[in-house]
C-alpha cells in the first residue's frame, strides 16, 4: 500500500490569491482543503492571511476532521467554553447556529456574533484567527462582516492615537451574556466551572500583530467593559467613541456566504459581526477558534 501524502510530500496546488475590492480580504481560488497541503503551498496561504486578514476557500467540502486538521497546521485549537454547543466527537468545533432541534433544544450558539468583538479577547490569550464552515444556509441575510482594526488605528488622529496607546481595558466574556439570554432565553445559564474559566481578562487598547508588527484597535462593544484607571464616565465615553470609529464602512468588508464556503479571519487584526439572519430562516456553521498569543 502507497504511504498517504504528508506535508512533505503533498503534490503542489496551483492556486491564486484574487484580492477583494474591499478594505480587507481575498479569495483562495483553485486550492482543495480537503486534499494534503505541503509546507510551501501553506507557507502562502499563510502569508495571504497575514497580508489580507481575512480568506474565503470557496465551495469546500470538507469534513469536520478536515477542518481540525487545517486549523491545527496554524496552531492548538480552542476549546469553546458553552460546550453544549460543541459538535459530537469534536469539542474543537462550535456549532453556529438559530436551527432548533426536535425536542426544541438549540443546536447551537444562534446569536454568535451579535456584537462586534475579536474571538476570545476574554482570555488572557486570546484568539490568532477562526475558521467558518457553511453547512447550510439562509435564502437571505446571515452576512458576516469583517472590520480592519489596523486601519481602524491608523485613522485616529495623532492626538487620540497618543491619548490611548498606553492605556489597558478589561474585557469579559459576561459583559452581553445576560442582555443576550433576556432576548433569547435559550442560552444556557453558566455554571459555576463555565464562569472560572471566563475570568475577565486585560488586554492593551491597542495591540501589536506578533507577525506583522502593525498595530491594530483591539476594544469591542461585545467584550469591552471599561479601560483601567479611568472614572466609569469617561471611561465609556472613550469606549463609544472608539466602538463608533473602529467599524467605519471604510474599514469594513461584508462577507454573502455561498455554500461550503469556508472563511478564515486574523483575529488579531479584525472584528467581526453577523450580520442576523430571519428567524424563520435555518442557518448553521462549523466554527474552530486558533489559540494567540499574549497581546502586547
Ligand atoms: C462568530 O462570531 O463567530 C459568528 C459569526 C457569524 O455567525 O457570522
Amino acid at each position: 500500500m502507497t504511504a498517504a501524502p504528508t506535508a512533505d510530500t503533498a503534490p503542489h496546488q496551483d492556486f491564486e490569491v484574487r484580492p477583494f475590492d474591499a478594505p480587507v480580504g481575498a479569495e483562495i481560488v483553485g486550492l482543495d482543503i480537503g486534499r494534503p497541503i505541503n509546507e510551501a503551498d501553506f507557507r502562502r496561504i499563510h502569508r495571504a492571511h497575514l497580508d489580507h486578514h481575512v480568506l474565503v476557500f470557496r465551495d469546500q467540502q470538507i469534513t469536520p476532521d478536515q477542518h481540525i486538521a487545517f486549523s491545527r497546521r496554524f496552531g492548538p485549537l480552542e476549546i469553546h467554553v458553552l460546550h453544549q454547543f460543541h459538535l459530537e466527537g469534536h469539542p474543537e468545533i462550535l456549532i453556529v447556529s438559530n436551527i432548533k432541534k426536535a425536542d426544541g433544544e438549540p443546536l447551537g450558539l444562534g446569536d454568535a456574533g451579535a456584537y462586534w468583538h475579536s474571538d476570545i479577547s476574554y482570555k488572557p490569550h486570546p484568539s490568532l484567527g477562526s475558521l467558518l464552515h457553511a453547512q447550510e444556509l439562509p435564502s437571505e441575510g446571515g452576512d458576516t462582516l469583517f472590520a480592519d482594526q489596523h486601519l481602524a488605528w491608523e485613522g485616529l488622529s495623532p492626538g487620540m492615537q497618543q491619548r490611548i496607546l498606553p492605556l489597558k481595558a478589561e474585557h469579559s466574556y459576561l459583559a452581553k451574556y445576560e442582555e443576550l439570554r433576556a432576548k433569547n432565553p435559550w442560552r444556557p445559564k453558566l455554571s459555576q466551572a463555565q464562569i472560572d474559566k471566563v475570568a475577565p481578562a486585560v488586554q492593551p487598547v491597542v495591540r501589536t500583530h506578533p507577525e506583522t508588527g502593525r498595530k491594530a484597535l483591539f476594544v469591542s462593544e461585545h467584550f469591552t467593559t471599561r479601560i483601567v484607571g479611568l472614572p466609569q464616565e469617561e471611561s465609556d465615553a472613550l469606549l463609544a467613541e472608539l466602538f463608533a470609529h473602529s467599524v467605519k464602512p471604510e474599514y469594513v468588508y461584508r462577507h454573502l456566504w455561498a455554500p461550503h464556503d469556508l472563511v478564515f479571519w486574523d483575529n488579531r487584526s479584525l472584528m467581526h459581526l453577523a450580520a442576523g439572519t430571519p428567524d424563520e430562516l435555518r442557518r448553521k456553521l462549523y466554527r474552530t477558534t486558533i489559540e494567540g498569543d499574549l497581546p502586547f
